[in-house]
């Protein structure tokens, strides 16, 4: 009977709410609903990510020291607003993009399409994206964690890395807090918002080509680093 006793007081602090971690694939993959807009509003820094994007880690872990999100409610009920700040090469950039939440998946038309749902975690402040986007001909996946914490635990990280595992997907990037992170009011920031969202399909196929292409990392590193330099000299 003690044993009973004991699952029990178990099973009711799992059913309490509890963060316990999660360990299973398949309890790892479940879907979480989204309780509505105001789960996904406000600050949140970009913890780690993994995609099966060729070459994404290499890049990633070269080109973004760190990357905070400000997401506001959109002008309808169902729809978000997302500006991502990133530090890239000391720069600071940032991408605004609208998405619309329906149906407990979050989507997006712009720069390219794409659509998540929001993973289970034990992380009680963090929000786990599995997403996939279409770039040129190719459709990718991808885990993006995000937290209200600039850092997480190493218990924390190793389930969303067994998550991203679950996925077949690589083993995350993750970004430092400690390389500082940009601030909307210090200094300049470039917005590429309007470069981004004028790329056009054939741009997008271009990028893709050459994300399939043996040496794509190299190449897309050289042309980043002269796109920042060109940046950085005006
Ligand atoms: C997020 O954006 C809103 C609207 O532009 C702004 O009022 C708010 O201060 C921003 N939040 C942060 C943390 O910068
Ligand atoms: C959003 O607005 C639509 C139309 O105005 C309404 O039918 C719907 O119930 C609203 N949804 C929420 C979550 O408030
Ligand atoms: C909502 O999502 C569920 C699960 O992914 C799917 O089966 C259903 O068709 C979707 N409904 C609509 C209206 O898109
Ligand atoms: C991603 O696409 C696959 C294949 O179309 C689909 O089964 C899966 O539900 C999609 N996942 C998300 C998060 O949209």
């Amino acid at each position: 009977m003690g044993l009973v006793h004991v699952a029990l007081v178990v099973l009711s602090l799992l059913s309490a709410g509890q963060s316990a971690p999660v360990t299973s694939c398949e309890s790892l993959l479940q879907p979480l609903e989204i309780q509505g807009r105001d789960q996904l509003l406000g600050r949140w820094t970009y913890i780690a990510e993994s995609t099966d994007i060729p070459g994404a880690r290499t890049l990633t872990k070269m080109l973004i020291e760190t990357t905070w999100l400000n997401i506001t409610a959109g002008d309808n009920n169902d729809t978000i607003n997302i500006v991502q700040n990133q530090k890239t090469m000391g720069l600071c950039l940032s991408v605004s993009s609208k998405l619309t939440l329906k149906n407990n998946t979050i989507s997006r038309e712009q720069p390219y399409p794409g659509s998540a749902i929001l993973l289970n975690t034990g992380c009680p402040d963090c929000l786990v994206f599995y997403a996939n986007y279409t770039i040129g001909q190719s459709t990718y996946k991808g885990v993006q964690l995000l937290s209200r914490r600039p850092k997480l635990s190493d218990t924390e990280m190793e389930e969303v890395t067994k998550q991203m595992m679950c996925l077949n997907l690589p083993k995350p990037v993750v970004l430092d807090p400690e390389k500082g992170f940009c601030s909307e009011s210090q200094g300049r920031t470039f917005d590429l918002t309007d470069t981004i969202n004028s790329m056009g399909s054939d741009q997008f196929s271009k990028l893709d080509k050459i994300f399939q292409s043996e040496g794509g990392v190299q190449t897309l590193m050289e042309m980043i680093t002269s796109a920042v330099a060109r940046i950085n000299s005006n």
